[in-house]
C-alpha cells in the first residue's frame, strides 16, 4: 500500500508543533501500525531527519503506553484495541492517515507524539492501594468474595491506564479511569478500610491535575481498550456522595 502520512512534529514541551507529511510506499497490510511507524522511522534515520517519537513498550496491548490519536480517534479506527494491536489491514491503499498525540492539558506534549502522562500516577498515588499486613500469603478462603463482586472488580483492574477515555472525553476528564481504580478497591473486602477517603483523594487529584469534569457524554467508553462500562463512573459517583455526608 502507498500512503500518506500527517504526522504532529513537536521539537519539546516549548515548541507550537505543526503536522507534517510523509509518503510512505509498500506497506504491508500484515504490519502493525507501530511497525508502519518504526518503517518511516528506520527511512528518517537513514535521511539524517529526527525520526517521529512516540511512546510504545509491550506492544500487545498490557502496558497502555501506545498512545496515538489517529484520524481524530484514540488508538485508530479498530474497535476496543490498543494502538501497537491495530494492524495496516484496517486501511488501504492511498489513505491519508493523521496522526496525533493524547490532547489534554493534564497530558503535555514532551515530544512529538509523546505526552507525560504523570498526572494518572499522582492519582493512584492519592488514594490507589490498600493497607494490608505484610507476611506470608493469606489462607485462600478466609476472606470470601461473593463472586458478582469478584468478576465487577477483575472488570475494572484490566484498566491500563492508557489515557484515551482522557483523549476522547470533549472534556478531557479522567472519570473513566479513575472510576476504574476505585471499583476495582472498593468491591473487594482488603479495600474497604480506606474506601472513602480514597475517593475523596483520588478525585481531589484528579481535579488539581487539571483533567475536566464528566458530563455523561460516553466518549471514554467507546474507545476503552478494555471495555471499562461507564457505570463504574455511577460506582465512583455514589462513593463519593457517601464520602461527603460521612
Ligand atoms: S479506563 Fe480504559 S481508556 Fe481509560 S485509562 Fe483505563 S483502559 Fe485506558
Ligand atoms: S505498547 Fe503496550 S499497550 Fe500498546
Amino acid at each position: 500500500m502507498k500512503l500518506t502520512l500527517k504526522i504532529w512534529r513537536q521539537k519539546n514541551a516549548a515548541d507550537k508543533g505543526r503536522m507534517t507529511s510523509y509518503e510512505l510506499d509498500d506497506v504491508s497490510p500484515d504490519m502493525s501500525f507501530l511497525e508502519m511507524l518504526d518503517v518511516l522511522n528506520e527511512r528518517l534515520i537513514l535521511e539524517g531527519e529526527d525520526p517521529v517519537a512516540f511512546d510504545h513498550d509491550c506492544r500487545e496491548g498490557i502496558c497502555g503506553m501506545c498512545s496515538l490519536v489517529i484520524d481524530g480517534t484514540p488508538h485508530g479506527p479498530e474497535k476496543a484495541t490498543t494502538t501497537c494491536q491495530l494492524h495496516m489491514r484496517k486501511f488501504k491503499d492511498g489513505d491519508v492517515i493523521t496522526i496525533e498525540p493524547w490532547r489534554a492539558r493534564a497530558f503535555p506534549v514532551i515530544k512529538d507524539l509523546v505526552v507525560d502522562r504523570s498526572s494518572f500516577d499522582r492519582i493512584i498515588q492519592a488514594g490507589g492501594y490498600i493497607s494490608a499486613p505484610t507476611g506470608s500469603a493469606p489462607e485462600a478462603a478466609a476472606l470470601p468474595v461473593p463472586k458478582d463482586d469478584a468478576n465487577d472488580a477483575f472488570d475494572a483492574a484490566t484498566c491500563i491506564g492508557c489515557g484515551a477515555c482522557v483523549a476522547a472525553c470533549p472534556n478531557a476528564s479522567a472519570m473513566l479511569f479513575t472510576a476504574a481504580k476505585i471499583t476495582h478497591l472498593g468491591l473487594l473486602p482488603q479495600g474497604q478500610p480506606e474506601r472513602y477517603d480514597r475517593v475523596t483523594a483520588m478525585v481531589d487529584q484528579m481535579d488539581a491535575e487539571g483533567f475536566g469534569g464528566c458530563t455523561n457524554t460516553g466518549e471514554c467508553t467507546a474507545v476503552c481498550p478494555k471495555g471499562i462500562p461507564f457505570e463504574t463512573i455511577s460506582r465512583l459517583n455514589a462513593d463519593l456522595l457517601k464520602a461527603a455526608r460521612g
